[in-house]
């Protein structure tokens, strides 16, 4: 069975493409057919953020009917498999999108899709072209009125909103909105908190999925947990992670 889940925010920052790569990474370790589009076509990071520069074909091409969905398909060191998006600024009609997910290539596949923030009109198309979506915020009042906004306008297109990832929540901050008030506010559970944590931007440095470089991560392990409930299965994180994490447990 194809899924196609759009990975959508209202504020911009919160960490949808981080999403995408970690939980398309965890995924990938379960044994998963997975695929990570970049449709954030004119602020694309996908890619960068897995120290991949050089893409012949991108997405744009496929929408602008430069090339065919798997010439723009590109496999990480990892194994992980991204669509990304070119890394130029040009105009695109994302409108598209809906034809290019339902390609035959992607079939049997479970498809990320990254989104830009908030509503404009790409964000928009990217409502409309995936059949489920995940709202991505942080535990802040701004970035859950917005979160607000786009589960509203979502409502109002096709797309079944599974849920909301919080991330970068830290632990014992005051400060923060908790789950239940987010859940009751926005009207949908909250499937995931993701800690702020280190191991993420050290990722992006190196070029890896966190949830590969660190597999014992307070993240990588809250991805895991998110991704096993998303097919349905109980992700139980290994015994002792803690120990495992500081004796050196990068990778399996
Ligand atoms: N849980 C986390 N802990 C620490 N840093 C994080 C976490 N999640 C994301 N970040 C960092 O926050 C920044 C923004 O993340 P990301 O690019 O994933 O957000 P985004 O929602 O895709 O942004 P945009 O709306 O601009 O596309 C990045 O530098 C990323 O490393
Ligand atoms: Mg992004």
């Amino acid at each position: 069975m194809t899924r196609v889940i759009g990975v959508v925010s209202g504020k911009g920052g919160v960490g949808k493409t981080t999403t995408v790569i970690n939980l398309s990474a965890a995924l990938m370790e379960f044994g998963k057919n997975v695929i990570a589009v970049d449709a954030d076509v004119k602020m694309s990071g996908l890619g960068l953020q897995l120290g991949m520069y050089y893409f012949p074909v991108t997405l744009n091409d496929v929408l602008m009917d430069r090339g065919n969905i798997h010439e723009a398909l590109y496999i990480h060191s990892s194994g992980l498999r991204i669509i990304p998006a070119s890394l130029a600024v040009e105009n695109v009609k994302v409108s598209r999108l809906n034809r290019v997910l339902k390609d035959p290539f992607l079939k049997d596949s479970i498809v990320f899709v990254d989104s830009p923030p908030g509503l404009e009109k790409n964000a928009i198309s990217i409502l409309k072209a995936c059949p489920e979506t995940l709202i991505v915020t942080t535990p802040e009042i701004p970035a859950i009125t917005d979160a607000m906004k786009i589960i509203s306008k979502s409502k109002k297109t096709k797309t079944k909103p599974i849920g909301i990832i919080v991330n970068m929540n830290r632990n014992r901050d005051s400060n923060q909105i908790n789950v239940d008030e987010i859940e009751s506010t926005c009207g949908l559970p909250v499937i995931g908190v993701i800690p702020e944590d280190r191991t993420i931007k050290k990722g992006i440095f190196i070029g890896i999925p966190s949830v590969l470089l660190n597999p014992y991560s307070p993240s990588s392990i809250a991805f895991k947990e998110i991704a096993a409930r998303l097919i349905g299965e109980n992700y139980i994180p290994p015994k002792f992670a803690f120990i495992k994490r500081f004796l050196g447990g990068f990778r399996k």
